[in-house]
């Protein structure tokens, strides 16, 4: 471990060496960060990321781990986490929704559509943070996050603070120019709608989704990005391999793109399950996956 004293001098309060990460996790696999911060405010941060810069320690940023995949023996340097409510506002004022990096995406949708502005409904049970969910332009075939997306603010590697308008903004299929190292707050431009339909609509998804996909309880996540024009779920599903397992780690019977990992699991059960699927696929079908969650 590094000399924690001068790195983190005066904020110890937000450090936590050697957290497990697992915990942190969707998969609830995955060692330990070997330090843990999660600031309370954006000078905090700041000095973190300025510190870590100097120092040349490695710096990652963890939302809701719901689209990573953290390996057995942990990470180096230090890990983010914009857990404190300063970095997870919500404010809607006439057909704008101005909301912090942290915040959970399912809040931001529910307290829109509370307040009919429609746009993020058809994001409905995706998980994850706002942070993650811009910086892989999280979506489904109704649309994605970037679509709606008219300012953010970014914090670079280096600690400083860009204000980015739509017209800067690059938004493709699970893609986005908004891969610094940390996205501070981001504003919607939404439509107004009678938030009854909205609602219906709303819950006509969510039904669709549930009927679908694993549900949100289990320990799944969805692995592929989708080959253009095709489904990497069904493609897996065409080839045989639902139900494959490696350990612990098994592809969903429900849907081919997700992956379940039972009690017990590890991280390399997945990885190699990952390995396994994309071997194959290329093999029988010719066509080479590539991963849309983030692996550490
Ligand atoms: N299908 C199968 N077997 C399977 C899975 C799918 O035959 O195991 C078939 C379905 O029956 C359907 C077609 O494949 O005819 C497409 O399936 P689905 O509607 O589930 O869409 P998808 O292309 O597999 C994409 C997104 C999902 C998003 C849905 C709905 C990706 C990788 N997946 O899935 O997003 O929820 O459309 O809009 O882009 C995600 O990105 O993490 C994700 C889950």
């Amino acid at each position: 471990m590094r000399e924690v004293k001068s790195l983190f001098d005066g904020l110890q309060h937000i450090v936590r060496p050697d957290e497990p990460l697992a915990p942190h996790t969707w998969f609830h696999v995955g060692g330990p960060a070997e330090y843990f911060v999660e600031p309370s405010n954006t000078e905090e941060l700041q000095t973190v990321v300025q510190r870590c810069q100097e120092s040349s320690v490695p710096i990652r940023t963890l939302g809701s781990g719901s689209n990573l995949l953290v390996p057995d023996a942990g990470v180096d340097g230090v890990v983010l986490r914009l857990s404190h409510e300063h970095f997870c506002s919500i404010e809607i004022q006439d057909d704008l929704a101005r909301v912090g990096g942290g915040a959970k995406l399912g809040h931001v949708i529910t307290a829109s559509v509370r307040d009919g502005l429609a746009g993020l409904e058809s994001l409905v049970g995706i998980p994850g943070t706002i942070g993650g969910a811009l910086n892989g332009n999280a979506g489904t075939r109704a649309g994605d996050i970037g679509q709606w997306t008219c300012q953010a603010t970014v914090m670079t590697r280096l600690g400083e603070i860009h204000t980015r308008q739509k017209e800067d903004l690059f938004f493709a299929y699970r893609q986005s120019s908004l891969d610094e190292l940390v996205i501070l707050d981001a504003m919607f431009q939404l439509e107004r709608e009678n938030p009854e339909e909205l609602t219906k609509r709303m819950q006509k998804q969510w039904i669709v989704k549930n009927a679908n996909q694993p549900s949100a309880n289990q320990r799944a996540g969805c692995i592929f990005k989708n080959p253009r024009g095709m489904s990497a779920g069904m493609l897996i599903d065409q080839a045989g391999l639902k139900g494959t397992r490696v350990g612990q780690a098994e592809i969903s019977e429900v849907h081919g793109n997700f992956i379940v990992a039972g009690e017990g699991a590890t991280s390399e059960d997945i990885r190699q399950l990952i390995e396994q699927v994309r071997h194959r696929i290329a093999e029988r079908l010719g066509v080479e996956l590539e991963t849309e969650i983030n692996i550490w």
